[in-house]
């Protein structure tokens, strides 16, 4: 596979390279550019940010689960290249040193290149901003005030990247989901690679051999969000950040959700559709979406079939989804605002739901009409609560029913104990959750980020 990118405003052609190489490997023992550490080697430390330019703009990544290939056509800018051609520092660089915002500087280079990107962005929400970088001695304080003192500052010319003009080099980078339809129809075996925040780890911790792999970046077609007056729909390939604000209006309870999922660093990188495609029981869209009604679309080759999504869980670590067969997009109606998601983590950002309990209950006169549950983290699929929905449905909308609905948990789920959480303590929560899905929806608040002594 050759590709071709701008690395720090200069032009890289590669010919041949290994489609599971990593950037982070690459610029490190091939470029001598070790300015990117590595730190964890699975997305969660940020120590390997780099800034990468598409048409979409500038944005942070990891570099350690960013395969060479998802590269092509766009511009990659390493902390070497974060100072100008004539070594002056960036403004984030000066307002570090003179801020006091590195100690022993390992986390220093991602940290900088997370702040160019935001910097280069206008974004000022600084504690989200560097929610994905880690550092173990300097504190987060006089970080966050070096990331401050330069927001008004502009733009150093020389971090303003371009992406390239880049042709179509191999059947497997396609550039539309007719031809991604072809070649996977081609290559029924191939591991199809979106964001590749699951798969960059089964390279870099399962030592994995995927050949062949398919890209999915290049499917412009896929990364399209619609929204008319009857429908949401929403491409696989649309990332965690795009799917985070498209949310925001229609249903703030999922954009709030989302912006506790992971980092900016993976969700500039996590799709829609990797989410649900990988069949984990603690994905964060999946119980969000089923509690929406959203109907799953799938293509083979030529042919399309649209199913609702709970159905494509079939079963832990299996999903309704035949060799060839990819996902396209996601859709739900339009409908007035009634989703409220809670995402139970043992951190507040970058970490893995414990349990995941969206409900979606219409109250009509004073009785529930529709009621739609769905729960991550309770089963070996992201799951209905179907008797908990059962118990609510044609009863009046009051405390009475919510906790006459209680013991119906207990039917519908019997989780598991892990490292993550007991599976009594998942019970209770569960249904801790309804009981506060209730108490907000009287007015009250109940979120320890709201409420005060
Ligand atoms: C540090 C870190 C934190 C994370 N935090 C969270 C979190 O808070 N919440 C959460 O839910 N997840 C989290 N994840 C998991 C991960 O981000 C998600 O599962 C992600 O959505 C996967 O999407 P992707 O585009 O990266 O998929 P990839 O890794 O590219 O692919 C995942 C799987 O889906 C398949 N696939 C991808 N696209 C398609 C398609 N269109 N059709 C068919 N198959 C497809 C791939 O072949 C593969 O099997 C985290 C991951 C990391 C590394
Ligand atoms: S090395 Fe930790 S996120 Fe990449
Ligand atoms: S300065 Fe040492 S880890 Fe951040």
């Amino acid at each position: 596979m050759n590709i071709t990118f701008l690395l720090n405003g200069e032009t890289v052609e590669l010919t041949d390279v290994d489609p599971t190489a990593t950037l982070l490997d690459w610029l490190r023992e091939d470029r001598g550019l070790t300015g990117t550490k590595e730190g964890c080697n699975e997305g969660d430390c940020g120590a390997c940010t780099v800034m990468v330019t598409d048409e979409a703009g500038a944005k942070a990544l990891n570099s350690c689960i960013l395969f060479l290939p998802q590269l092509h056509g766009k511009a990659v800018r390493t902390v070497e290249g974060a100072s100008g051609p004539d070594g002056e520092p960036h403004p984030v660089q000066q307002a570090m040193v003179d801020l006091h915002g590195s100690q022993c500087g390992f986390c220093t280079p991602g940290f900088v290149m997370s702040m160019v990107a935001s910097h280069a962005n206008g974004a000022t929400d600084h504690d989200t901003q560097l929610a994905g970088n880690l550092c173990r001695c300097t504190g987060y304080a006089p970080i966050i005030r070096a990331a401050k003192a330069v927001e008004d500052q502009p733009v150093p010319v020389w971090v303003k990247d371009k992406p390239v003009a880049a042709k179509p080099v191999s059947p497997l980078l396609p550039k539309s989901s007719d031809e991604l339809a072809k070649v996977f129809a081609d290559h029924p075996g191939a591991t199809l690679i979106a964001g590749a925040t699951d798969v960059g780890l089964w390279v870099t911790k399962q030592l994995r051999n995927l050949d062949p792999v398919i890209f999915l970046g290049g499917c412009d077609d896929l990364k399209e969000i619609s929204v008319t007056e009857d429908e949401v729909r929403i491409g696989a390939m649309v990332d965690m950040n795009r799917m985070g604000a498209a949310m925001a209006d229609l249903h703030p309870s999922y954009a709030e959700m989302i912006r506790r999922y992971a980092s900016v660093q993976v969700r500039h990188a996590a799709t829609v559709g990797g989410n649900i495609a990988n069949g984990s029981p603690i994905g964060d869209n999946p119980p969000a979406l089923i509690a929406l009604g959203a109907t799953l679309h799938l293509r083979k080759g030529d042919e399309r079939r649209a199913i609702p999504l709970e159905d494509f869980f079939v079963d832990y670590g299996k999903q309704d989804r035949a060799p060839g067969e990819f996902v396209e997009a996601i859709s739900f109606m339009r409908q007035p605002d009634r989703l409220k998601c809670y995402k139970l983590s043992k951190r507040f950002d970058q970490d893995i739901s414990a349990v995941c309990g969206c409900f979606n209950i219409t109250v009509s006169d004073g009785v529930v009409s529709q009621a739609r549950i769905a729960f991550g983290g309770m089963a070996g699929v992201p799951k209905r609560a179907t008797q908990v929905e059962a118990a609510l449905t044609g009863r009046p909308w009051t405390a009475e029913t919510v906790q006459s609905a209680l013991p119906a948990f207990a039917e519908d789920y019997s989780p598991m104990s892990d490292m993550r959480a007991s599976a009594r303590y998942r019970l209770e929560t569960a249904k801790a959750m309804l009981e506060r899905y209730f108490l907000e929806d009287q007015g009250e608040l109940t979120n320890v980020l709201e409420v005060s002594a």
